[in-house]
């Protein structure tokens, strides 16, 4: 088990993002030890439940911890209001107190609500992300930011809530659809480009590796990008300078994957907005031509999408 830890001055908390083999005694473990005698809510999502959530319920009941585990339909369409209202509902009706915890239980959506949800209800409660996508487990389980659309753009609506740990399996993702694999593949590529040349070099060398998920080599990709990812969390925890520079691609990205009516998965519409955006650099002279290759290059060998999605409505696109 590999541990980094993460500590944020202003809220003055420190977790463990904790590198595991085995998921599911790591979880039962931490709670059992850490939460005794409070209820516990594994909130997933319609898939993630089928596969792994019914296995983590049944266990935690069997060391006779109190467990409930809350589903919503899977995908970027339930990251809104009405979802969060409801599973809000869920929780107040079984009784949630200060002392219980949350257990986000999914990808990227999951674990943006779910922590929406502990952000707000009570005035905020206790969770622990297990992150099932790659893109949750290099990206999104780390650094407390959590929140919903809003029909007037992405992300608008959230909150700055740290989890108490977040515990990453890379065996979890060997159910993942090549499709959801490759749109973390995606964020991988943002972290390293931002962030570290070493980091990209490494991408270049090991892509054949990385696209046939070879195990070593996942693990490396992971833990290298949660170690960027913690290390700018941990200096700027509320986004209000570097960690901007994580949103490379997010700007044309989140456009793109609104346009589409969120039928563009969020790592394809970064990937668009990656090419896009250092597109524009490259023709404002901020990035080389040769630079400019090397990132087409490597998303070539990764195999991501690289043509832009054709826009119809340019007025929403630019709004
Ligand atoms: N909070 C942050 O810092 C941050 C950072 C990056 C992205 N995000 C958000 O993350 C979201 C995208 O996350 P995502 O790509 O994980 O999408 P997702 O959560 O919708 O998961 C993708 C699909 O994979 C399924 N799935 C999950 N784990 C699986 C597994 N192990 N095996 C089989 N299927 C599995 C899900 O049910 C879903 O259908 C976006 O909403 C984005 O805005 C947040
Ligand atoms: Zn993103």
């Amino acid at each position: 088990m590999k541990t980094i830890w993460v500590s944020t001055k202003r809220s003055e908390r420190t977790y463990p993002v904790e590198i595991v083999s085995e998921w599911f005694s790591r979880v039962s473990r931490i709670i059992s030890r850490d939460w005794k005698g409070s209820s516990v809510f594994i909130i997933t999502d319609t898939n993630v439940r089928k596969l792994y959530g019914q296995r983590l319920l049944c266990g935690l009941l069997l060391r006779g911890i109190d467990t409930w585990l809350i589903d919503f339909p899977s995908g970027e369409q339930s990251k809104n209001a009405d979802v969060v209202n409801i599973l809000h509902s869920a929780l107040l009706e079984r009784g949630v107190r200060r002392d219980s915890v949350i257990v986000a239980l999914g990808g990227g959506v999951v674990g943006d609500v779910a922590g929406y949800v502990a952000a707000t209800v009570l005035r905020g409660i206790t969770y622990i992300q297990v992150p099932t996508t790659l893109l949750a487990q290099v990206d999104s389980s780390v650094g407390g930011k959590v929140g919903i659309d809003h029909p007037l753009g992405k992300n608008l609506i959230g909150a700055f809530h740290q989890p108490s740990a977040v515990c990453i399996d890379p065996l979890l993702l060997r159910t993942l659809p090549e499709r959801e694999y490759k749109s973390g593949l995606a964020e991988v590529v943002k972290i390293a480009a931002a962030l570290d040349a070493s980091f990209f070099k490494f991408l270049e060398r090991n892509a054949a590796q990385i696209r046939k998920r070879n195990g070593r080599t996942l693990c490396n990709v992971i833990e290298r990008s949660v170690r960027l990812k913690a290390a700018v969390a941990e200096k700027d925890e509320f986004e209000t300078g570097l960690r901007k520079t994580l949103n490379l691609g997010h700007t044309l990205g989140h456009a793109f994957e609104a346009v589409s009516g969120y039928r563009l998965r969020h790592g394809e519409a970064v990937a668009a907005g990656l090419v896009a955006e250092s597109r524009i650099a490259r023709d404002m002279g901020l990035l080389s031509t040769k630079e400019f290759a090397r990132l087409l290059h490597l998303m070539h060998a990764l195999g991501l999408r690289m043509s832009l999605p054709r826009v119809k409505n340019k007025s929403e696109f630019l709004s």
